[in-house]
Formats: structure tokens, C-alpha cells, sequence
């Protein structure tokens, strides 16, 4: 079941919602992800360790993705990244964080990824998976045509998400092309998953995840075989799905639209 959450403050709301988890569960497992979306939902469970309304102290975290090759002290790196924007400021144990290796050696990628997937498993497996969504509907850095029941190996970026990409770095030829990532197998298999997005150029990423027919085109349309997803946006990601009225219609008269897909503005 996907519930879908409109929100001018999306920060809030997915913070308030990761912070319900580790609340309930002080040795959650979390899985997290990097990128501009979840920076500002970041901040505020920052905001809210460093006022001692939260603990990340017994929880345990697994990134979605690294870029390879590449060295964990690169500015780039998904782990700069998540030093620099959660990790340095809170309370977590350096021994609990999880990011995929972006030097391991090309030879030992398959072994590594295995290990990432053993991790998951010995850790609990991942109670809150947090993701953003490509403008091509990739979750993670699984791209389109990505095979539903796939696991944590090395993938090869499109040209649409290296263009994206392009952003965080000074020349386009900077931007990798390869990563290491959890597979849709692997973030289907969280318990829950919290889903972000912002802006105009996610609309049509949504409404394809969202109400698209599931199809690995749209690896985010994997999304619809859950049981527990919540989807967390702004009225721009949300531009191009159907009001809620015609999804009630839709409904009732057994046009195809999942009736479990609830929608809040
Ligand atoms: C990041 C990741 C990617 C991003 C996606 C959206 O770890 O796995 O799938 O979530 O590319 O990135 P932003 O938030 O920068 O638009």
C-alpha cells in the first residue's frame, strides 16, 4: 500500500515519521540515502538529536548506493556526503554505519556485494528505508530497466542520471558512471519505506511510480508491490497525479486504480 503525503514541509513530516521509528525501536535499522532531497530532513533530525529528543545511538544504517571508484575521502563521495550533511552531528556509532565500498576492486564487487546483503540480513534487516527518485524513476541507483528481485551490485548510471548528476560537480566528464547499489529486491525487502521528492522535474517520476502500471521502465513503480510505503512530497512532485476525487470515481467503477492508494493534501 502506497500512502501518498502532499506537504509544503516535507522536512517535518519525514522527520517526525523517522523519528516515530527509532522512538518505538531504539536499535532500528535504517537504510538512507544521499542527495539534494533528503538534506533538509537531515537537518531536522539533527535539530532534533542535538536537543536531546532523539537517539541514533544504538541504530544501526545501510546507504542505498556509492559511486565507484571512488575513495570514501573524496569530497563526492556519498560518504562525505553523509558525514557532512547527518553523521558528523549526531550521536551514531561510527561502527554502525554501512556505505558500499566505492574502492573496492572491480574483481571483488560481486564477493562485496554479497557481504552488503549478509550486513542487511545479520543487522535485522531494514526496518525504514529512505529513498529520493530520479527524474527517470530510479530508486537507489537501480536505473530503468532494473529487474525487480534485484540485489546490491555494480551498475552502470544513464546518460539522464549523470546529466542530473552534473550539478555537484565543477565538469560534466567528473561525474562517475558507475556505483555500487542496493537492489529493488533489496529495498522491497525493508519493512517500511519513506519515499521523498521535490520539485517539478520529479512530477512525472511520481505519477509513473505512484499510478503507472508496475513495469521495470519505472523502477520506482516496484513500489505498488509493498505493503508499507509512504511517499512524502510537494505540491510540485505532485502536479501530474489525478485529484483525489477521480481516484475515488476511478474506484468506483472498478477502472483499475489500486484501491489501496490513499492521497492526503
Ligand atoms: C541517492 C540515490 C538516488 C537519489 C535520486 C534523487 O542515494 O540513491 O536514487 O535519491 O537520484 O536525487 P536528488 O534527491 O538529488 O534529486
Amino acid at each position: 500500500m502506497i500512502t501518498t503525503i502532499i506537504t509544503d514541509d516535507i522536512a517535518s513530516y519525514a522527520a517526525q515519521l523517522i523519528g516515530e521509528q527509532l522512538r518505538a525501536k531504539p536499535k532500528s535499522v535504517l537504510g538512507l540515502a544521499t542527495g539534494s532531497t533528503p538534506i533538509s530532513v537531515y537537518d531536522r533530525l539533527i535539530e532534533m538529536v542535538q536537543c536531546d529528543t532523539l537517539s541514533f545511538k544504538n541504530v544501526v544504517t545501510f546507504n542505498l548506493d556509492e559511486y565507484h571508484p571512488i575513495q570514501a575521502e573524496d569530497p563526492q563521495s556519498y560518504m562525505s556526503f553523509m558525514r557532512e550533511h547527518l553523521f558528523d552531528h549526531i550521536d551514531i556509532d561510527k561502527m554502525n554505519i554501512h556505505i558500499p565500498n566505492g574502492m573496492v576492486p572491480a574483481e571483488d564487487v560481486a564477493d562485496f556485494a554479497i557481504q552488503y546483503e549478509k550486513a542487511i540480513g545479520d543487522a535485522g534487516g531494514i526496518d525504514l528505508q529512505v529513498l529520493g527518485i530520479g527524474s527517470n524513476g530510479h530508486i537507489a541507483f537501480n536505473e530503468p530497466p532494473s529487474e525487480f528481485d534485484s540485489r546490491t551490485r555494480y551498475v552502470s548510471l544513464t546518460d539522464q542520471t549523470i546529466a542530473d548528476n552534473a550539478r555537484f560537480f565543477e565538469r560534466r566528464e567528473d561525474v562517475p558512471i558507475h556505483a555500487i547499489t542496493m537492489g529493488i529486491g533489496t529495498i522491497l525487502a525493508a519493512r517500511r519505506i519513506l519515499m521523498l521528492a521535490t520539485g517539478p522535474t520529479k512530477a512525472m517520476a511520481i505519477k509513473n511510480a505512484i499510478e503507472g502500471s508496475v513495469s521495470t521502465a519505472c523502477p520506482a513503480s516496484a513500489l505498488q508491490l509493498h505493503r508499507a510505503v509512504t511517499v512524502v512530497i510537494d505540491a510540485n512532485a505532485a502536479a501530474l497525479l489525478m485529484p483525489v476525487t477521480a481516484v475515488l470515481e476511478a474506484d468506483e467503477t472498478n477502472l483499475g486504480i489500486q484501491d489501496e492508494h490513499h492521497i492526503w493534501w
